[in-house]
């Protein structure tokens, strides 16, 4: 029988709680799940971390769980996709506000690769307010990140901060 592989695509700079929440949600669709650390963000934004430390990031925190992979990918997303036999695409939903860019992803997706679907998923209602770029913010303001990350991300951002403060 063929393995369901799904593409978790984005920043993940850094990851949080709630991408964790979605990769648990993934796991229970699917055999494989890629997360796929992009090279080329659509918003751009000002890094914390590189390609290769977020990679290397998310590869520690699911270390003990074989059906996640993580990678980077530079290019268009659904030429990863198709390299990787990938035809399930999952991202996040928050709220209605993410809804207009992540539909237009979604359809000019589908529209350079047409055997691709786009999963939609909502997370736990806790972490609907929590985004990568509001975790970067808080961090590097001084402010306790603890709930929102990962024990590995938070020792990372911890000693990140306190480089960027002897600066
Ligand atoms: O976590 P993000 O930053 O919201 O993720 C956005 C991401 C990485 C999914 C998007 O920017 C992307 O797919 N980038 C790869 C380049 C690409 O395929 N661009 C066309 C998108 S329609």
């Amino acid at each position: 029988m063929n393995e369901s592989i799904a593409v978790y695509p984005g920043s993940f700079d850094p990851l949080t709680v709630g991408h964790d929440d979605l990769v648990q949600r993934s796991l229970r669709l699917v055999d494989h799940l890629i997360v796929a650390v992009a090279e080329t963000a659509t918003q751009g934004k000002a890094g914390l971390f590189s390609i290769e430390e977020r990679v290397d990031l998310i590869r520690e925190v699911y270390a003990d769980e074989p059906r996640v992979e993580a990678t980077s990918f530079s290019g268009l997303l659904v030429d990863f996709a198709q390299a990787r036999e990938a035809r399930l695409i999952v991202r996040g939903l928050r709220a209605v506000s993410d809804f207009e860019y992540e539909f237009q992803m979604a359809l000019m997706n589908r529209s350079l690769w047409p055997e691709v679907e786009v999963l939609f998923m909502a997370p736990d209602s806790r972490h609907t307010f929590l985004s990568s770029s509001l975790v970067r913010e808080v961090g590097r303001l001084g402010g306790d990140v603890t709930k929102f990350v990962n024990p590995l991300v938070k020792v990372r951002m911890d000693e990140r901060f306190m480089c960027d403060s002897k600066e």
